[in-house]
């Protein structure tokens, strides 16, 4: 009898990491990798006895929070749905994620009202809340990191790339123009040259010129002089002014 084993960890790693068809985690988990570390740091060097710090910190939390919140809305309605119909058993236990991470959301809502709140006791809540927000972040990276590997290799099993473009195309025509800019400058802090131009030359593709420039001009403003001119070369675009090599 023909037996089927199930692939290792490394195997789909190794797969999903070398091949050349859709990721369609990559590039938004990069960008909310950068929003979380800049929210841990944050978090971490936080003078709690600072009002001002305070409110900062808790703006940034929150802000956080909506993000993911948001994200794992995005992933239930167009990815998971779209598995469930084909691959049924492989989304259970990323479903089961979800749910846990809303509920952690939502304790970590309560916990950052109490550093909002102030008191004598303020150091040790926002210490409190530290401690939280690194196991919501460390069991975020975990998920998405088996989001990267193992739930791709599912959609390539059983999805052709052009319906895996067709789900991501659904997904962002319900982005606002701010949505869509908010998500670009957040890839432009955590992707690399490559996945940048990759990310420019889908919008050149997908916008009229003048929206592209807008686009552009986003991506640009994250970069540091040497990224920019990098960039610049990789869409065949002129030098970027006062650089002469990258
Ligand atoms: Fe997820």
């Amino acid at each position: 009898m023909l037996m089927t084993e199930t692939p290792t960890l490394y195997e789909t790693t190794t797969a999903v990491c070398h091949a050349g068809r859709l990721q369609p985690y990559r590039f938004i988990h990069k960008a909310l990798r950068m929003l979380m570390f800049r929210t841990l740091q944050q978090a971490a060097t936080l003078d709690a006895a600072d009002a001002t710090a305070r409110a900062a910190l808790v703006a940034a939390v929150d802000e956080l929070l909506e993000v993911c919140s948001e994200h794992l809305g995005h992933e239930n309605t167009f990815f998971h749905a779209a598995l469930r119909e084909r691959a049924p058993r492989a989304v259970l236990a990323f479903d089961d994620d979800h749910q846990g991470h809303e509920l952690s959301i939502g304790a970590l809502r309560t916990q950052l009202g109490r550093v909002a709140a102030g008191g004598t006791a303020v150091r040790g809540e926002a210490y409190a809340l530290y401690l939280a927000l690194t196991r919501f972040i460390g069991e975020n990276l975990e998920h998405m990191a088996d989001e990267e590997t193992r739930l791709t290799h599912t959609f390539w099993q059983h999805f052709s790339d052009a319906e895996i473009e067709a789900i991501e195309q659904r997904l962002l025509a319900t982005f606002s123009p701010e949505k869509s800019a908010y998500y670009a400058r957040w890839m432009a802090r955590g992707l690399d040259d490559v996945e940048l131009a990759t990310l420019a030359a889908g919008a050149r593709e997908g916008m009229p010129p003048a929206a592209f420039g807008g686009v552009l001009e986003l991506l640009m403003a994250e970069l540091p002089p040497l990224r920019r001119a990098r960039l610049a070369r990789a869409m065949g675009l002129p030098p970027v002014p006062g650089l002469v090599t990258a």
